[in-house]
């Protein structure tokens, strides 16, 4: 018997008829892009994280760099993000002409070091991306601090995040506005690529929107130069669907995450802070011997995946910048132990035991 990583057709089946009416619905309405579906899946959206405005776009990457561009963040500028992230949260950074600066992670939650962050500050720093890396939150009330301090903006990257929060404050409300991913395999993916601003300001909202289609609010009103970041109608309807269970899904993880932490006694398991709610879009273990735990789950058939190899001041794009061996050494380490076991609601206990067992 084999463990898949994650099993989208499990989820699919389990929702199949609620899932098939609402593409059913988007078919005959022909309305591809936009429109009321779009519309509700927002509303609805806005009022799950608890914020006022939700802007729907193209994909999680295009989410961040419409919140850097609406909050007027561009060339010349610096973006302190951390160390161990998906490539988008710099990508974005440099894609609208800024700097994306690198700061070290904490090692058991792989999260942004706050104590590290003030360092890397100077007179070009704009804004900070906390990442709530595989569905943990970062440490925002230090780094809201921070930010405070030194007059900066916060965009929360959420891409992995939904539904987390900290002391029942949910991650996407502690910034200037926050960026989700709908992709697939997220914990709230749609069927395709898809992604989403939110925020509680209105200028921003609005910048956003006009950022995100062609610079205009309504047809042929070009007021600023913008592009195009829209949902496709279809992915609002499956995701209006999926959000009515996020919760039990969620729910679902975080009871997963339970059973693998009381199973697993030789390896270092997910740190959560007490207040936080870590909503497990990765379950992620450490290992001095990850390569040979890797290798026994890929033999036996047990799914599993690194994320991510490589820390982002590493990786071949970023080698202009010339980071030495030294500069991230917590990064470095932790991207050496780390190893994403399966994980996603549907998952049986048979398949938690079997990867628990073949890991002790
Ligand atoms: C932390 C993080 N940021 C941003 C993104 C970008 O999202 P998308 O793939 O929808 O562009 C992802 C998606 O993988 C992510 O994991």
């Amino acid at each position: 018997m084999s463990v898949p990583f994650v099993d989208l057709k499990a989820q699919y089946l389990s929702i199949k008829d609620e899932i098939d009416e609402a593409i059913s619905t988007v078919l005959n309405s022909t309305q591809f892009i936009g429109g009321q579906i779009v519309k509700d899946f927002e509303l609805a959206f806005a009022n799950y994280v608890s914020v006022n405005h939700c802007i729907s776009c193209a994909n999680g990457t295009d989410s961040i760099e419409l919140a850097l561009q609406a909050l007027g963040i561009g060339e010349g500028d610096e973006v302190i993000i951390p160390a161990l992230t998906w490539i988008s949260t710099a990508e974005a950074v440099n894609n609208v002409g800024a700097e994306p600066i690198f700061v070290d992670i904490l090692a058991d939650e792989c999260t942004i070091n706050p104590h590290l962050i003030e360092e890397k500050i100077t007179d070009k720093t704009k804004a900070i991306i906390p990442v709530h890396l595989y569905g943990l939150p970062a440490r925002m009330p230090e780094i809201l601090e921070i930010a405070k301090k030194h007059d900066l903006r916060i965009i929360e990257d959420c891409a992995q995040a939904h539904g987390a929060s900290i002391e029942g404050k949910k991650v996407g409300t502690f910034g200037d506005a926050a960026s989700f991913s709908f992709y697939p395999g997220k914990n709230l993916g749609a069927y395709g690529d898809a992604g989403a601003v939110v925020t509680n300001d209105d200028g921003l909202a609005e910048n956003v929107r006009r950022l995100s289609n062609h610079g205009q609010l309504s047809k042929h009103d070009h007021q600023i130069i913008g592009r195009n970041s829209r949902m496709d109608t279809m992915h609002a309807a499956v995701l209006s669907v999926k959000l009515r269970h996020i919760e039990s899904w969620t729910e679902k993880r975080i009871a997963h995450a339970k059973r693998y932490t009381e199973f697993l006694t030789s390896v270092q398991t997910p740190v959560v802070p007490v207040g936080h709610r870590h909503v497990y879009h990765l379950y992620v273990i450490q290992s001095d011997k990850r390569e040979e735990l890797m290798n026994k789950l890929k033999k036996e058939g047990i799914g599993c995946a690194i994320h991510y190899p490589t820390a982002l001041p590493f990786v071949e794009a970023y080698s202009y910048k010339n980071h030495g061996q030294n500069n991230f050494p917590v990064a470095e380490r932790v991207t050496s132990r780390i190893l994403s076991l399966p994980m996603y609601a549907e998952m049986g206990e048979e398949f938690i035991r079997m990867t628990g067992d073949s890991i002790n």
